[in-house]
Formats: C-alpha cells, structure tokens, sequence
C-alpha cells in the first residue's frame, strides 16, 4: 500500500492493551474509522461489543508509517477464552522480527504461525520490522499471514521503529543486516551492521521485556549480538543468542552422508566460535548411533580438511549456486535453535548456540559471543554443557575462531561503550558466505 493510501487510512485510533486480565488471554483494541474486515473463517471470532465501539477515540496525528500499525484481520478484537478450542491455550507471546520482508522471514513467520516453533497451544503476536524501502513488502507479508487463516496467529502489526515494534516482546529474532557489499571492507560491514544492532539493543533495553531472548541472525552474528547486548544493560547477557545452528545442520548432514546413515542418527555436535570460515565444527565430541565419530569415521583427514572446510564454506557455496544466501534452510535452523530453548534436550545430547563467554568452562576468553555446546531444560534458559573433551586439534582451533572474534570486538568498540576502535581483523575472516 502507498504512502498516500495509508494516511487516508486515517487510523483514528484508541489502543489499548490491558494486561491479561482474569480468564482472557489477552486483550486488545482498536478502532478505525474505514470498516473492519470481516473474518474469513469461523475459527477467528470476532468480539468488539458495542460498550468497546463507545471507547475514546483519539485521533493520531503522526506519520502511520512510524507506528506499529495492527494489520488487516489482526486488528480485530478477539476474546480468546470464549471458544472451546482455545481455552487450553497459553497466554500469548509477542515475537518480534526484524528484516521482516526479507527472504529469511517469509519462510519463518509461516511456520512461527503455524504453531510448528511455539506448539499447537500457544498463540502468538507478531510484530514485524521493516524498513523505509521495505514497508510495502512488508504489508505484502501481513496480506499472506492474514490469508493464511493460522488460528495460533492472533495480533500481527507491522512497522520501522524498533522502538514501537519491540514494545514487550518476549523474543526478537534480529535477521535484518545489510549484506557485504563490493568494496566494502569487513571493518566496514562490521561498523555498518553494528550500528543497527546498537539501536536495536538500545530498542530493546527500552521496551521490550524484561526476559526477552534475543536471536540474533544478521551476519556477522556472532559481533552484532555482543553488539545488541551490550546495548541492552538491563537485560541479561545470557538471553542473546548468535544463530549457529544452521553450521550445526550441516555439519550433521555432512557426517551423515559420509557414515552412510541418515543425519538423524548423528548427536552431540557442536559448532565452536565464530559463524564464519574459522568456525570449529566438532568431530571430536560427535555421535553417530551413540558411538563417536571417530571410531565411525576412521579416515581423520578427512574430518579434519574437507569435512570441516565444506561446513565452513558451506554457505558460500551455497551462495554461487542460488545467487543468494540460504534462507529457507536458515529460517528452518532459527525454528530448531528456538526449540532447542523452549523444549528439554534430549537426555545426554546437546545443541550449539553462539552465547555470551562470561563464566564458561572451556577457558575460552570471556565478554564475547561464542558458539558453544548447550543443554535446556525447555524454559527458555540454558546451561553450557560441561561434560566435552579436547585434543590439541580442537584447542588450536578454538583458538584460532577467539582470535577472530577478540579482533572483530576491538573493532567495534565504538559500538560496545569500550572506547576507540582497533580494527586489526585477522586476513582470513570471512562470513560463510565468503569466499
Ligand atoms: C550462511 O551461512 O549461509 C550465511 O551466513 C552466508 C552469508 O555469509 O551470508
């Protein structure tokens, strides 16, 4: 929808949104002066009583397009508990996203809706960022959620302020990053995308809740959350989360194709460090059928040349065959690394997550965000697994993605509140995607 269109929308809008008050789930309205759009399926029931139309109505004067605006069907008002099936339901949960019209997002947010992420009880809002340039996209993916008649989906609202679309989110998945563009040094893509993570964090630490879990897949991941979290004193260093589960994925898969099994008979791997071509997929700790893979997979160079280069380049070669990043097999990495936090891990597996290094059992230096094998128990919360052993390979290596990633934090120590940038990147540090 143009600019145009939207002002003459005219949202005259009263917005309330109460806590969840006795037995609703939540409660939430708005009103328009053009009409309501009616329901599409008996499943979304449609409440605004007449008491609700007499409500104040106060006229907003600002540009819509700075507002998180309710989208279509989703600004109806539901009262959840008044059908059979939803009175089992949990109570909602906002998931922000950012880079919402990007490749990533439309394969997430259909399965974030359909209830595949969060389970078939809990219904969920979803607040999408956008861009400037991206707003009409961005409409475009709220017409698909609302023709898409998920009965979980029950608030979507769309908008370009961080700060107004990460108001009480319970988790943001911070996909938006600008791509590494020709010419540009990786100092510069690590300063360009810093600066959006700071504000975001910065939006985040102001209105988002106090437990947030924060996803962070914009690359270089791994800075950008140590970036966001820094932002975000109030929230806990441990709730941010650098994507690494994907490197995980196809480390899997890679070592199920040599073994000759399927990759669900592969456990226990863990992606060490950065989530870039120094990243350390672990073959040491690895399981095939509950056996280590090492006493599977004899031939050692191997693991150690071509399996861990193809995990880390993965996403590059990826790249020269689509033209563009991975995205389906992101969005689907972003669904397990968030179930891996809000279901129990498997007795005596693991899954990798980048996370803050502050009090690690590894040695591995502190105050960075690092890959590193962790176990949940299906609260949102995780604790690092401390049951792993090394070998001189592994250390090396590990110590080679912590160099990577003490240099890339020198870099932006403009961004981390820790004075004057250093940028002394190490020759070969590269996104995946890179090559
Ligand atoms: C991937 O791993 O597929 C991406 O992070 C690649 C990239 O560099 O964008």
């Amino acid at each position: 929808m143009a600019v145009a269109d939207l002002h003459t929308k005219i949202n005259l809008q009263y917005s309330s949104r109460l806590s969840y008050v006795s037995n609703r789930l939540s409660y939430s309205r708005r009103f328009s002066l053009r009409p309501l759009p009616q329901p599409h399926n008996s499943r979304i029931c449609c409440s605004v009583t007449s008491k609700e139309v007499q409500a104040p109505v106060t006229v907003n004067t600002e540009d819509p397009k700075k507002k998180p605006d309710c989208y279509g069907v989703f600004c109806l008002t539901y009262d959840l508990m008044a059908e059979e099936e939803t009175k089992s339901w949990k109570k909602m949960i906002n998931i922000a996203v950012s880079g919402a019209a990007g490749m990533i997002s439309n394969h997430l947010l259909f399965k974030l809706a359909s209830g595949e992420v969060f389970g078939p009880e809990q219904p969920i809002a979803l607040k999408l960022l956008g861009s400037e340039r991206s707003f009409q996209a961005l409409e475009g993916v709220a017409m698909e959620l609302e023709d898409s008649l998920f009965p979980l989906l029950r608030e979507v609202s769309i908008g370009i302020d961080a700060y107004e679309v990460f108001q009480d989110a319970d988790w943001a998945l911070l996909i938006g990053a600008k791509p590494r563009g020709p010419g540009m040094e990786r100092a510069d893509l690590l300063d360009i995308n810093g600066q959006i993570f700071a504000e975001q964090g910065k939006a985040l630490n102001a209105v988002a809740s106090r437990n947030v879990k924060v996803m962070v897949v914009g690359n270089p991941c791994n800075t950008n959350a140590l970036i966001c979290l820094k932002n975000a004193p109030d929230i806990p260093a441990k709730n941010f989360h650098a994507l690494t589960r994907l490197d995980e994925n196809r480390a899997k898969c890679q070592l199920a194709l040599k073994a000759g099994v399927f990759y669900d008979q592969v456990s226990n791997v863990t992606i060490w460090g950065n989530h870039s071509t120094t990243q350390v997929p672990d073959f040491l700790n690895a399981k095939i059928n509950g056996i280590p893979v090492k006493e599977v997979i004899k031939d050692t160079k191997w693991l150690e040349e071509e399996f861990t280069e193809k995990v880390q380049k993965r996403g590059g070669v990826l790249i020269k065959k689509w033209g563009r990043s991975s995205a389906a097999s992101t969005a689907v990495s972003i669904v397990d690394a968030i179930r891996s936090l809000v279901t129990p891990t498997p007795h005596g597996d693991w899954f990798s997550s980048a996370v803050y290094t502050a009090g690690n059992p590894y040695g591995i230096a502190e105050d960075i965000v690092f890959s590193m094998p962790c176990r949940s128990k299906g609260d949102g919360d995780y604790e690092l697994v401390k049951d792993v052993i090394f070998d001189d390979y592994l250390r090396s290596r590990i110590k080679k993605t912590e160099a990577e990633l003490l240099a890339e934090k020198r870099c932006v120590a403009h961004l981390t509140g820790e004075g004057i940038a250093v940028c002394d990147l190490p020759g070969d540090t590269m996104l995946p995607g890179e090559m």
